[in-house]
């Protein structure tokens, strides 16, 4: 095979989808490596010149972003085999604006190279972020984190011009425990010198395999159970070979797939220790799972019942298992009250479910057991989910990612036919999904 020819970005990705829902999910699939490790793996391999294997790597767009970034920064990513990456920046150029701009508003990843870049080059530029459409994603925590690490960051237009003579160590609080800068301020520090400690950092698997990686380079970082990460600095790091961990967020939208439409599907891959929360509360709304070794099988233990929970930072409940399991209350007898405490603008998908006969009242109180920091604000940002509702078919269109497989999710449970435009916002981040979908024995009429 040509060494290039699977990682290619996806060009056949179908824009719209029709499924005829009503048809419980049976069967197995494989979980994809996670994406939102996968991306952060790669960029870890701007710290060194020597070259770095990635395995589990799944073909989705984060994977194109970064990949066109190493490779605009003048890196080599090749694939050596289905699902293996060789990735070396042995030497690294100045990046044009223009790519930048091409690349820029299409992921949040290129902001981590700043810190690598710094590290070994002492300049840089990133372009501002794209991502999700889930509220307004501020980068200051990054920006400060990395000023407080030695760096000026000069704002233009479309971007942050950076440069620092070195990088220095220091005790950095984070206002919030943000995965993003918990991230960048692991990959500036590890070659900053001295010692950085950050206080109230985000401990989300994804980081801990980081972490891991980082280790296997040569870092030196420890995790202490207050949230408290340090990182001794080294002088130089070395290439890696890793495993890109499972997708929990993947895992747990099947779980919730297969309890919405009654059915029973086997995820591959998914890991036990990475969503011991979630399966909490999908054992306390009446789903049953049992663990293997390489997996785990979902189904309805029992009638489905109402709940409240509320979406945290690790170890609480993800915010991104939020929306597929939105679409499974709807199934559950009762009034579940689902309070979002990590993102203030998360609920807007619950207009399409509300229009497939969804019984969904959104709040700005917080409705959760403990107050947040939208609670004075107004933000929509608790929500109450009556059940059971019978879904009906209808013509939506994914407005972000995890909200993308929420209503799939929908349109499998609900009577009728149901168009889901925009299906190329799947395409980013979950790959071969229909051919999933297919598997699984879902009807799928178009797409
Ligand atoms: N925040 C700030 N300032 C910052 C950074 C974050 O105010 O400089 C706020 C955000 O606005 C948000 C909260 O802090 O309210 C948490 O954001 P965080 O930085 O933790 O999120 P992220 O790193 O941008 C990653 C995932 C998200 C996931 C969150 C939370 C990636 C690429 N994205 O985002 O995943 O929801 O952590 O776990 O890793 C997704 O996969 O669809 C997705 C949105």
């Amino acid at each position: 095979m040509n060494r290039t020819t699977r990682l290619a970005t996806p060009t056949s990705v179908s824009t719209e989808m029709a499924i005829i829902g009503g048809v419980p999910l049976k069967g197995e699939i494989t979980v994809q490596g996670a994406k939102n490790s996968v991306s952060k793996c790669m960029v870890a391999a701007m710290l060194t010149a020597e070259p770095c294997t990635l395995k589990n790597v799944p073909n989705i767009d984060d994977v194109h972003v970064v990949r066109e970034m190493i490779r605009a920064l003048g890196g080599t990513v090749e694939e050596v085999r289905p699902g293996v990456i060789c990735i070396t920046a042995t030497s690294i150029k100045e990046i044009a604006p223009t790519t930048l701009k091409s690349i820029a508003g299409r992921s949040r990843i290129p902001i981590l190279f700043a810190g690598p870049m710094l590290a070994r080059f002492g300049h840089t530029m990133v372009p501002e972020l794209g991502g999700c459409n889930i509220g307004p994603r501020p980068v200051d925590f990054h920006l400060s984190a990395l000023e407080q690490l030695g760096a000026t960051i000069e704002h233009v237009p479309k971007g942050f011009i950076m440069r620092t003579s070195r990088l220095v160590g220091n005790r950095i609080h984070l206002p919030y425990p943000s995965v993003g800068a918990t991230e960048q301020i692991l990959l500036a520090a590890t070659l900053a010198e001295g010692i950085t400690v950050i206080s109230n950092a985000a401990v989300e698997p994804e980081i801990i395999d980081l972490i891991a990686l980082l280790q296997k380079m040569g870092a030196i970082i420890s995790v202490d159970t207050d949230r408290t990460v340090t990182i001794i600095g080294v002088q130089a790091l070395h290439g890696y070979d890793h495993t890109v961990m499972p997708d929990r967020l993947e895992a747990a939208s099947w779980a919730c797939a297969a309890i919405a439409t009654d059915g029973r599907i086997t995820v591959r891959n998914a890991r036990q220790l990475d969503m011991t929360t979630f399966l909490n509360k999908y054992q306390q709304i009446g789903g049953a799972f049992e663990i293997h070794d390489d997996g785990i099988t979902f189904s309805r233990g029992r009638e489905l019942t109402s709940i409240a929970v509320e979406t945290d930072v690790h170890p609480g409940f993800m915010t991104d298992w939020q929306q597929p399991f939105v679409v499974a209350l709807t199934q559950a007898h009762g009034a579940s009250v689902v309070h979002e405490t990590v993102y203030e603008n998360r609920f807007g998908f619950t207009d399409a479910l509300k229009r497939m006969g969804a019984d969904i009242q959104l709040y700005r109180e917080c409705l959760g057991g403990k107050q947040c920091r939208f609670g004075q604000k107004s933000h929509l940002h608790s929500a109450i989910i009556m059940g059971p509702t019978s879904l009906i078919g209808a013509r939506i269109a994914i407005p972000d990612l995890r909200a993308g497989f929420s209503y799939i999710v929908a349109a499998l449970t609900a009577r009728g036919e149901t168009t889901i435009a925009h299906m190329e916002i799947i395409g980013r981040g979950y790959e071969r999904f229909s051919e999933k979908l297919r598997a699984l024995g879902a009807t799928i009429v178009r797409g």
